[in-house]
């Protein structure tokens, strides 16, 4: 619980843009009560007798920008996020078992806490690959330690069917142990992806996932590393991107896929030669295959199909950049089907950047309350009789 703390704005001013400096954190995506909440912690931490002092010490202490990094980026995550995102992983990791003629390259920034490159490790393991590693890059020390050990709560992966949990994780001492195996495909590392060549040159990662970082960057920041991505990504990669994340800086660059154009890309030259060849084969997750096909209609399980309607309709304004008409389907589709978790997480993704924090934390537990109510709903469809 954060007590209101109050600190001058100039000060609170003067903080923002050492973050924005450091970590391209766009100045708008932070709260200022937050931040005065984190800079009290820190200055009490440091027995410092007023912000002012405490301003000071982080302008001469390089390692106390760290700590506030480290305490102020959102590192919401969780295994599996965005469950049609792991289906179009699963079925590009398929094809690509069948074509594979050196190991894969996996990168995913940021990684945060882990779930992500360890649901990905997953994924590829249950379709079969073998051959793959996985970089994983956060500026986070503290997100990047806990995702080393790998060890979760109880909660963590409550939300996904049995065979998927033991795919991840073995259960001991009342939490989830990352297995072995998964462990040993993620190498973890400290990566600013604010810094212009972050991701080294040409690395040639064959996917890479980018998700939930662009909306909280400010403009140079964001060029800075949606033209890293396109060094990093090989000619014929595919790149993920959260639901927020459809900027003009990546638009640049990227093509959509279809049919996963929400959150899939891959360079735009690439398109123009041979993408239609290599897309067109990857099986359709039905959430997405259902906005464009006229084949016969599928629904989620007790799901009402207004509110089905209302959610394509939503990830459609999402995809063309319309976020408010996006974020009005979706309450309608939640007015009628209040547990829908697709619209859930993509409410959720709408509102990285809501001004209210109470409403952002308020979505995140309803989030968390369904999974835990009903682990396996959001991976659980079927065909409409
Ligand atoms: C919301 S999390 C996203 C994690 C994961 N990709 C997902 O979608 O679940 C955002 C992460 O970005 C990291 N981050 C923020 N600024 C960064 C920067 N300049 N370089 C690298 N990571 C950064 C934060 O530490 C945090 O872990």
């Amino acid at each position: 619980m954060m007590n209101h703390v109050k600190i001058a704005d100039a000060l609170l001013r003067e903080i923002a843009q050492r973050l924005a400096e450091s970590a391209g954190i766009d100045p708008d995506s932070l709260e200022a009560s937050r931040i005065a909440w984190v800079v009290e912690r820190r200055r009490r931490h440091l027995l410092l007798p007023n912000p002012e002092v405490y301003v000071d010490y982080l302008k001469a202490a390089a390692e106390e920008l760290e700590h506030l990094i480290d305490a102020l980026v959102i590192q919401e995550t969780r295994f599996f996020r965005d469950h049609a995102v792991f289906e179009q992983i699963k079925a590009w990791a398929q094809q690509a078992a069948l074509v594979q003629k050196q190991p894969l390259r996996i990168l995913s920034a940021p990684c945060s806490t882990g779930q992500e490159p360890y649901s990905v490790a997953a994924v590829l393991r249950l379709a079969g690959l073998s051959d793959f590693t996985i970089d994983a890059f956060d500026i986070s020390h503290g997100a990047l330690a806990i995702a080393q050990r790998g060890v979760y709560p109880a909660g963590a992966l409550s939300h996904v069917p049995a065979d998927l949990q033991r795919t991840c994780g073995h259960w001991k001492d009342s939490h989830w142990h990352v297995i072995d195996d998964l462990l040993a495909r993620v190498r973890f590392e400290q990566r600013n992806l604010a810094l212009s060549g972050a991701l080294g040159d040409k690395p040639g990662y064959d996917l890479v996932l980018c998700r939930n970082l662009f909306i909280y960057l400010h403009a140079s920041a964001r060029a800075v590393l949606a033209e890293s991505l396109s060094q990093a990504l090989r000619p014929d990669g595919r790149l993920i991107i959260g639901t927020g994340d459809r900027v003009a800086e990546i638009n640049a660059r990227f093509v959509p896929i279809e049919p996963a154009a929400g959150f899939a890309f891959t360079h735009k030259v690439c398109l123009k030669s041979n993408h239609q060849v290599r897309v067109a084969s990857v099986p359709v997750p039905a959430q997405i295959r259902r906005r464009t096909d006229t084949a016969a209609p599928t629904a989620v399980v007790g799901i009402p199909q207004q509110a089905d309607e209302f959610y394509r309709r939503a990830v459609e304004y999402s995809q063309c950049g319309n976020l408010r008409q996006a974020e009005r389907r979706c309450r309608q589709a939640l007015y009628l089907a209040p547990n829908y978790m697709p619209a859930l997480e993509l409410l959720d993704a709408l509102w990285q950047k809501h001004p209210s924090a109470r409403l952002r934390r308020a979505l995140q537990a309803r989030i968390r309350r369904i999974q835990t109510a009903a682990p396996d709903a959001i991976f659980r469809e079927r065909e409409m009789a």
